[in-house]
Order: C-alpha cells, then sequence, then structure tokens
C-alpha cells in the first residue's frame, strides 16, 4: 500500500512534525485538554481518564490504542496503571516520537489500519480515540478488535459525528453503533456531545490566547488551522447538536460473548 494515497497521510506527518518541536502546541494542549498528548482528537484528560477503570489491576497488563499518535496518551496510562503499552499508527514521525520517549513496557508500530494485525486474545483494553473513520472497512476491523481482545478484555472507541462521520438521528444509529447491533455486540454508550462542545470552546479561547507564540515560531498556518476547527462552536449549542454528537462506546467481549452463547 503506498501510504500517501491514505487520507490525510500527508497532513498527519506534519502535524507530528510540529508537535514534537512546537512549545506554542505544547502549551496549547496543556492549556486546552489538562494535559499534553498532541491531541488531534477530541478528547481531554477527563475524557482519557475515563478508560482507567476498565484497565484490569493485575500483572501483565496489555493495551492497545489504534492510531496512538506519539504514544503520549498511552505514557499516561501506563504511568497510572503499568500497563504495557501496545500502539501503531501509520504516521513514521509519530512512532518515531513514540519510541523515543517510551522505551520500557512498550511497542509502538508503524501500520495501517487494515493492514497490521496482533495475535488473538493480546489485549486487556483496545483504545480506539477518533480512528474508527479511516479503517477501509469498518465492520472488518471491528472483528479484527474483537479478535485482539481477551475474553473479558474492554474494547473503548471516542466517536465523532458530524465532520468525518455522518450525523445521525442518536448513538444508536451511527455506523458504529449499527455494525455493532448488526454482530450482536452489545455496548454501553455515554454521550459526551455537551462536554465536547464546552470543550470547544475552551479551546478556541486557549488558541486564541497563543497567537503570538504560534507566530513567533514561525508557526501561523497552525494557529489558524486550530482556531478555524474550532468554528462549529460560534454557533448555539441548539444548533451545534443538531449537527455534530460525541460518544463513547464500550464493549464488554464477555457480555457479547455471553449473548451470542
Ligand atoms: C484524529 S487523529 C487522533 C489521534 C489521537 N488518537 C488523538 O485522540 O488525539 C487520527 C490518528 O490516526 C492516525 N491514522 C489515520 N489514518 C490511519 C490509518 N489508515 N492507519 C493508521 N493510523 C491512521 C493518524 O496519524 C492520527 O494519529
Amino acid at each position: 500500500m503506498n501510504l500517501e494515497d491514505l487520507l490525510f497521510y500527508n497532513e498527519y506527518e506534519q502535524f507530528y512534525l510540529m508537535s514534537k518541536g512546537s512549545n506554542a502546541f505544547k502549551h496549547f494542549c496543556e492549556k486546552a485538554f489538562g494535559r499534553d498528548f498532541s491531541q488531534d482528537g477530541f478528547s481531554d484528560v477527563s475524557q482519557v481518564d475515563r478508560i482507567l477503570p476498565y484497565i484490569p489491576k493485575k500483572n501483565e497488563v496489555h493495551i492497545l490504542d489504534i492510531g496512538c499518535g506519539n504514544g503520549k496518551m498511552l505514557g499516561y496510562l501506563q504511568q497510572k496503571t503499568n500497563a504495557f503499552i501496545h500502539g501503531f499508527d501509520y504516521s513514521e514521525n509519530a512512532i518515531n516520537t513514540a519510541r523515543e520517549l517510551f522505551k520500557g513496557k512498550s511497542d509502538f508500530r508503524q501500520g495501517c489500519i487494515g493492514e497490521i494485525d496482533y495475535p488473538e486474545e493480546k489485549f486487556d483494553v483496545i483504545v480506539s480515540m477518533d480512528t474508527m473513520y479511516f479503517a477501509p472497512n469498518m465492520s472488518v476491523f471491528v472483528d479484527q478488535i474483537m479478535k485482539w481482545l481477551k475474553k473479558d478484555g474492554f474494547f473503548i472507541a471516542f466517536y465523532q459525528e458530524g465532520d468525518v462521520m455522518p450525523k445521525t438521528q442518536n448513538e444508536t444509529t451511527s455506523v458504529l453503533a449499527k455494525l455493532l447491533l448488526e454482530k450482536n455486540i452489545s455496548f454501553d454508550c455515554i454521550d459526551i456531545t455537551k462536554e465536547s462542545y464546552e470543550l470547544l470552546l475552551k479551546k478556541r479561547e486557549v488558541a486564541i490566547s497563543l497567537e503570538k507564540e504560534f507566530e513567533e515560531e514561525g508557526n501561523r498556518d497552525w494557529f489558524d488551522m486550530l482556531v478555524a476547527q474550532t468554528d462549529y462552536c460560534i454557533k448555539s449549542y441548539e444548533e451545534y447538536s443538531k449537527e455534530m454528537a460525541r460518544y463513547i462506546y464500550v464493549i464488554n467481549k464477555a457480555n457479547s460473548m455471553r449473548e451470542t452463547e
């Protein structure tokens, strides 16, 4: 597969190069998200903390992050739980940084959704934070994730509607939810649309406060892009929520297997 043909490949290479060298972006992440994970997603540290209760408290815990970027979110989860961290991303720049930053109990691989594979029943927790959208075939990818999970493992998907994915009626009608339902995979879902809207407002305010710092670094283009990404919140929440939604889906493989037996 030619990586450059994949959606946003070159943009992400540039993004992870910028995030490595930019103090303004580091400050943006710290102030907007409460922690610098070089987020290109929409998750602040309080959303990431929602993963922690699903990580078992035992020796030899394995977590996989799909589209892990430079691994900083996984590094945080490791710091909190001492888990072995695994991540893959198609961005070479991201994976090189992850390998530099996190050397112990870690396995970072450059690879594409749809091509990369792991052994069956390897992981206690698999996280997909704003990455399901990039699967060439989401149905096949869900099957693969379920295969990679241990029998009692959890799959946690942070999932946005209204930009890459179409806005549908509610959390049971999204492309991901429909696939899970078709496959008899039961899920819990938390609707975080309201808090995402509030986070967007905060991102806008923080980005604008750092304009000079971005400018002085020569990163004016990234500043403009960050602000443009928050244009959605110029409208009221009522208007915003007609077009956008954000959910956290939690799948417990043990429950799904019981229901299909
Ligand atoms: C929206 S960003 C989310 C990044 C991070 N999980 C977060 O929440 O900030 C999508 C991530 O998926 C990676 N990615 C996009 N398409 C991919 C693909 N086809 N295979 C592997 N990684 C991909 C990008 O490099 C990027 O790190």
